[in-house]
C-alpha cells in the first residue's frame, strides 16, 4: 500500500501531460516518459490501477476527487471528478479523519458505512502524499483512499454474536424455570405432594428441552462442519420417507391429522441417509406441529427436471399442510436459526427453533434446494430438490 502511495504521483503526472497534449490538440502517441523502462512501468502501473477490484481515489487539498479507478466509479457514480467527496460519501467520522491525516500527515484508518438498498460496511486506508516528494511547506498535498468492502466480515461478525445471545437466552429461559421450581419445592411447596408430582413434571420437561437444544447445537455444528463434503451414500428417498411419516403417525393422530403420501418409482440419489432422514422428519413434524387438528398433509416424491439453462434431473419433494399460514415478511427469515414465527407457541409444542437451520445446512451439503410457498389460513407448501 506504501509502495502505491508513494508511486501514484506519477499517474497525477501523466493526467497532467495528456491534458495538456489534448489542449494542444496533439494526436501523436503520448509520450510519457522518454525513458522506455520508466514508460513501460507507468503504464503496467496504470493498468493495475484500472483493475483493482478495490475502490481507489485521489482527493486534493479541498477534498475534491481529482482521480478515482473503475472500481470507484462503479461505487461512487461516473461523475465524481472535480467534486467534493462528501457529496457522495457523507459521514463524518470520513470528514474527520481526513482532517486529521491532512494534520498530521500520518496513514489513518476509518471504519465507513454508506449505500443504498443495501448498506455496505467499508474500511478506508488514507495517505498524504505530495508531488515531490519532500515535506516542504508550499509543496501541494494530496490524499490517497483505498476502501475495503468488510462488510462480509461485519455480518459474520454480528450473526456470532447474535447467536451467542440467542443460544444463552434459549438455554437460560428453562434454566431459570427449573431453578425457580426448585426453590418452590424446597420452601412453600415443601410439603405438598400433588405440587411435587406438577412441578416434577414441568421441570422434566423444561430439561429435556434444554437437552434436546443442545442436541441441535451440536448436530448444526457437525453439519456446518462437514458441509463442504459431498455425501457419498445411495439413498432411496421413498422408504425413507415411508419410515418418517410411521415415526409421526401418533403426533399426527393425536392432532386427528391424515398424512398421504404419493409417488412414483424413484432412483436413488446420492446423500447422507441420517441427514435426509433429519431433513424429512423436521418438515414433517412442522406440518403436523403448525398444521390444523382434522387436516391431512399431503406429500409427494417424484423426479423432475431443474429450471434451464441446467435442465439436469433432480428429485423433488413437496409437503403441503393445512393450518393458519405464515405471513410473507416471515418467509425469508424462516430458516435463521432461532427464528419462529410465534415463539411463544413454537416453544410450547418444545421448538427449539433450530429445525429448519439444519435444514437448510443438510441440503446445501446435498446441493439441492429449498422454498416455503404459503396461503394465510389456508396452506403452507415446502418443496425440496435434490440432484440426481
Ligand atoms: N408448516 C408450517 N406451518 C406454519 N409455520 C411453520 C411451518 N414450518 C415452520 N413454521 C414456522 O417456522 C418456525 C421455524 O421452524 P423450525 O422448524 O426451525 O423451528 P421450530 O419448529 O420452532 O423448532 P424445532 O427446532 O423443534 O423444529 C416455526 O417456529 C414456525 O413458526
Ligand atoms: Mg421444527
Amino acid at each position: 500500500m506504501l509502495y502505491m502511495a508513494a508511486t501514484l504521483p506519477v499517474i497525477i503526472i501523466i493526467r497532467h501531460f495528456q491534458k495538456k497534449l489534448k489542449l494542444l490538440n496533439l494526436k501523436a502517441t503520448v509520450h510519457i516518459s522518454d525513458n522506455k523502462a520508466t514508460r513501460e512501468n507507468q503504464l503496467l502501473f496504470m493498468n493495475i490501477m484500472k483493475r483493482l477490484s478495490d475502490p481507489i481515489l485521489i482527493l486534493d487539498n479541498l477534498n475534491h476527487i481529482i482521480m478515482a479507478n473503475k472500481s470507484a466509479h462503479e461505487l461512487l457514480g461516473n461523475d465524481i471528478l472535480k467534486q467534493e467527496i462528501s457529496i457522495f460519501i457523507r459521514n463524518s467520522n470520513l470528514t474527520e479523519t481526513l482532517k486529521k491525516v491532512y494534520k498530521t500527515g500520518n496513514p489513518e484508518d476509518c471504519e465507513l458505512k454508506f449505500g443504498t438498498p443495501v448498506t455496505k460496511h467499508y474500511l478506508s486506508r488514507i495517505h498524504l502524499f505530495n508531488l515531490d516528494n519532500d515535506n516542504a511547506e508550499n509543496s501541494k498535498k494530496y490524499l490517497f483512499l483505498t476502501l475495503y468492502d468488510v462488510s462480509t466480515i461485519k455480518n459474520t461478525d454480528k450473526m456470532r454474536v447474535d447467536f451467542v445471545a440467542n443460544a444463552s437466552h434459549e438455554l437460560r429461559t428453562p434454566l431459570s424455570s427449573i431453578l425457580g421450581f426448585v426453590e418452590t419445592l424446597q420452601g412453600p411447596a415443601r410439603d405438598d405432594t400433588e405440587a411435587h408430582e406438577r412441578f416434577l413434571k414441568i421441570m422434566y420437561d423444561e430439561a429435556s428441552r434444554m437437552s434436546r437444544l443442545i442436541e441441535d447445537l451440536l448436530s448444526l455444528s457437525r453439519i456446518e462442519r462437514d458441509e463442504h463434503i459431498p455425501p457419498t451414500g445411495s439413498v432411496n428417498l421413498v422408504p425413507l420417507i415411508k419410515n418418517v411419516i410411521n415415526v409421526l403417525e401418533p403426533q399426527a393422530k393425536d392432532k386427528d391429522i391424515t398424512i398421504s403420501f404419493f409417488h412414483n418409482a424413484l432412483k436413488e440419489i446420492t446423500g447422507d441417509y441420517d441427514q435426509l432422514t433429519q431433513v424429512v422428519q423436521n418438515l414433517i413434524e412442522n406440518a403436523v406441529k403448525y398444521g390444523n387438528e382434522k387436516t391431512e398433509i399431503k406429500i409427494t416424491c417424484d423426479e423432475s427436471i431443474m429450471p434451464p439453462p441446467l435442465n439436469t434431473k433432480e428429485v423433488t419433494i413437496t409437503i403441503v399442510n393445512e393450518g393458519p399460514g405464515i405471513p410473507a415478511k416471515h418467509l425469508p427469515r424462516l430458516m435463521e436459526r432461532f427464528y419462529r414465527v410465534d415463539s411463544a407457541r413454537s416453544r410450547s409444542l418444545g421448538g427449539t427453533g433450530l429445525g429448519l437451520a439444519i435444514v437448510k445446512h443438510i441440503i446445501q451439503r446435498h446441493r439441492g434446494r429449498i422454498f416455503f410457498e404459503s396461503k394465510i389460513n389456508a396452506t403452507t407448501k415446502v418443496t425440496v430438490s435434490i440432484p440426481l
